[in-house]
């Protein structure tokens, strides 16, 4: 069996190993629910980046969102990545993790003045901007503060990326983006305003997108705008053509992050925008596979219509298959070897919802005790988190060849409502 994240995740016998570890031998010295990360395999999933954009002026945008663990963060500033952010928190994780803020890009249809303030006052590398309401209170921030905020516009290329409709982002009914139609004028507007300093123009149509087309779709609706906005006196120096690109789940062939670039570059050469700065945005291509959450099994209940498997982590540990009736593989850490035993399971959660389900009719030889590994999990799992039901978080791990780092620690109980207050007593 090839699994999502070979060949940093692999059985050595019948044990699941991540690099050179055990997965159970994790679990059993740092509890359960336990995310893991292979530095080796993020590293090893920005490569084809870097090598398709070698000779071109780049800047490869870590999206945060996708895992914000400073350990992460710290992982793709060192390897030269600028990040793609969309709070003020996101920011100062970046600046915490020794990201260069002159290498971020500030994405979000809602910024606040504050975070406004804030990234003008840092130092990032550009805003994209997302509605001429935004364009003219970030002037006004940016002139009270004797600056000019560098932007682009994200334009709404309206292209269908063919994901799921709650991931899907560049289609007209989504709130994302300026109107293909409108963004001339936009552009023309900015340039205008005293505060604000045109550099480029910015698309990101969806998550999960599984084939090229839709970004070459897109890619010939960005330039097509780009012309007509430097036809019209503004001038644009980078494309930043978002993130996106999807992974393998279970059966998905995305292309590799090399070929889509390589089709990228052969049409934007072709129409001759060559000499123009390429920015993107990647996040779940980054680090999705390579990152897993191990859980144990807690009771198996097998039922007349349903077999179910409740392990300890919940939908409040990974939303993926409440939110989006995602499929994440999910797999025995020891190989048991016995296929008769092979049975169809449910693998559940102990949250109070229905809903609360990791994985639905998965043949799996399983018993109380054992640990199961969700593949796939490294993006957007820990990040979409909560404490829903007074659940902890996951501790985090990071592990590269033999070692192992915990880069985030569980969360204790008492963390959880300590913010909160009782009433004065009567
Ligand atoms: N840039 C912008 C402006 C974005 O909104 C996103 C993701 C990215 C870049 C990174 O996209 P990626 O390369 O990771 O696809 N929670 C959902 C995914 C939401 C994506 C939101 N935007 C999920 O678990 O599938």
């Amino acid at each position: 069996m090839t699994l999502p994240g070979s060949p940093y995740l692999a059985y050595k016998g019948a044990d699941l190993y991540m690099d050179d570890v055990s997965l159970r031998d994790l679990v059993r010295q740092h509890g359960s629910p336990l995310y893991v990360y292979s530095r080796r395999a993020m590293l090893a999933a920005l490569a084809p980046y870097q090598r398709a954009l070698q000779g071109r002026s780049h800047l490869i945008c870590y999206a945060v969102k996708a895992n914000s663990n400073l350990a992460v963060l710290q992982t793709f500033a060192q390897a030269g990545c600028g990040f793609d952010i969309v709070s003020a928190g996101e920011l100062a994780r970046v600046l915490a993790a020794g990201g260069e803020p002159g290498k971020v890009v500030f994405s979000g249809v809602g910024k606040t003045r504050a975070e406004m303030r804030l990234a003008i006052e840092t130092g990032v590398r550009c805003f994209n901007v997302e509605s001429t309401a935004e364009l003219e209170v970030l002037s006004e921030v940016a002139s009270e503060l004797g600056q000019r905020a560098r932007v682009s516009l994200r334009v709404n290329p309206d292209v269908d990326a063919g994901t799921h409709p709650y991931i899907s982002t560049g289609l007209k009914g989504n709130k994302f983006g300026v109107a293909h139609e409108l963004a001339v004028n936009t552009y023309k507007r900015a340039a205008a305003l005293p505060g604000i300093d045109v550099v480029g123009i910015d698309c990101h149509i969806g998550s999960q997108i599984t084939e090229v087309a839709p970004y070459l779709d897109a890619l010939d609706r960005v330039l097509d705008l780009v012309e007509a906005i430097e036809a019209a006196g503004v001038s644009i120096h980078h494309l930043d053509l978002g993130g996106g690109l999807g992974i393998t789940y279970t059966d998905e062939t995305p292309p590799g992050a090399d070929e889509l670039i390589a089709q990228l570059l052969t049409k934007i050469d072709a129409r001759g925008h060559g000499h123009r700065e390429l920015v993107f945005e990647p996040g779940r291509s980054l680090v999705g596979n390579a990152g897993v959450l191990l859980t144990e099994v807690m009771y198996l209940k097998p039922g007349e219509k349903k077999n179910f498997c409740i392990v300890d982590a919940a939908m409040n540990d990974l939303m993926r298959p409440a939110l989006y009736e995602a499929f994440m593989g999910i797999v025995n850490t020891q190989q048991r070897g016995n296929d008769a035993a092979v049975e169809t399971w449910d693998v559940v959660g102990p949250v109070c919802e229905s809903g609360d389900w990791l994985g639905r009719d998965r043949q799996l030889n399983v018993q109380a005790g054992d640990v199961l590994a969700v593949l796939s999990a490294g993006a957007y799992g820990m990040t979409m988190a909560s404490n829903y039901n007074t659940r902890g978080r996951a501790a985090e791990l990071m592990v590269d060849g033999r070692q192992v780092w915990e880069v985030r620690e569980r969360e204790a109980v008492a963390d959880l409502f300590k913010l909160e207050k009782l009433l004065p007593g009567a």
